[in-house]
């Protein structure tokens, strides 16, 4: 498999590297210290990349209702993801797992995509093709809602169940019918099989699924741009996509409203939330 090599990453983190960063107030489209509008530099390098890639987190979905995982208001303040997010969890008390995995999908079915869902999937109508690509860390299925196409579900989704013992991989509300009503009958059982079956999420010591995660790897090295968006980069190796990104000399931008680890050494920072920033860089 193809990792970003050790000396990207030494580059990535220098902070000589460092070429714009913009404080918070530009978010309300004010001009940067050259003059130029910053919103307006974006919406020119989105037009002229031959392919851009958002990658996505937990942020982006905030302002759609859904809480993040970290931070004062994150999930994992109040739950703890070893016992309610792990293998070792789910192996051990699977209906204990299923609660918690129900109560986040009941939740999340009642959320709709935000502005940033919507603006992303416009960008991708208008690069056509393989010109524009979402690499998600959300389970959520907003993106898809929100009419984007172009989709890597590097930790799965919410929606789905895995058999780990045939294989079987099914859309859970209408293969299994499990909803609120049903919640009761936790966990499910396979269909083909009736094993035990795991949400369709990356459970913490799971590695990721090998077809979405090369196919991301691959996305990510042949991209000129990056927009990286509502993540707060801790969780490996999803954090390392930037790197290959940057192995291929694209440009990253992130869009966050606090600072992350990686924020100075991205080429642009843009401190915001994602349904303020990402209408703005759209032209309709
Ligand atoms: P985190 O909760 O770690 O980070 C969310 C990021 O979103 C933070 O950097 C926030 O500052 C930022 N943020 C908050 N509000 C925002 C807004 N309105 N607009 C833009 N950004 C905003 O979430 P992730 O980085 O996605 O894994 O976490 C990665 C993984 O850790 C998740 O996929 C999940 C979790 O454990 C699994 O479930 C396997
Ligand atoms: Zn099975």
């Amino acid at each position: 498999m193809d990792y970003p090599s050790l000396l990207s990453i030494a580059v990535l983190v220098m902070p000589v590297f460092i070429k714009k960063y913009v404080c918070q107030k530009h978010t309300c489209g004010c001009s940067m210290a050259n003059g130029a509008d910053f919103f307006a530099q974006i919406r020119d390098m989105l037009a002229g990349s031959k392919r851009v890639v958002f990658l996505t987190g937990a942020g982006i979905s905030k302002e759609s209702g859904i809480p993040t995982f970290r931070g004062n208001d994150g999930l994992w303040k109040s739950y703890d993801p070893v016992k309610l997010a792990s293998l070792s969890a789910f192996l051990e008390n699977p209906s204990l797992v299923w609660e918690f995995y129900s109560y986040r999908q009941r939740l999340i079915r009642k959320c709709r995509p935000n502005p940033a869902h919507v603006a992303i999937s416009r960008i991708e109508d208008q690069k056509k093709g393989d010109g524009c690509w979402v690499l998600t860390q959300n389970v959520d299925g907003l993106h898809r809602c929100a009419g984007s196409k172009n989709i890597v579900e590097l930790h799965g989704n919410i929606f789905k169940a895995k058999c780990i013992q045939c294989g079987f991989y099914g859309d859970m509300d209408m293969d299994m019918g499990v909803d609120a009503a049903a919640a009761a009958a936790l966990p499910p059982k396979c269909p083909n099989c009736g094993s035990v079956l795991k949400p369709g999420v990356v459970l913490f010591e799971e590695a990721l699924p090998q077809k979405e995660w090369a196919k991301a790897i691959g996305i990510a090295s042949s991209c000129d741009l990056m927009l990286i968006v509502g993540t707060s980069l801790n969780v490996s190796p999803a954090n390392a996509l930037p790197f290959c990104a940057k192995d291929n000399k694209a440009v990253l931008v992130e869009v966050n409203p606090e600072e992350t680890w990686l924020s100075r050494s991205m080429d642009f920072t843009l401190k915001g939330s994602a349904a303020d920033v990402l209408p703005r860089i759209v032209t309709y």
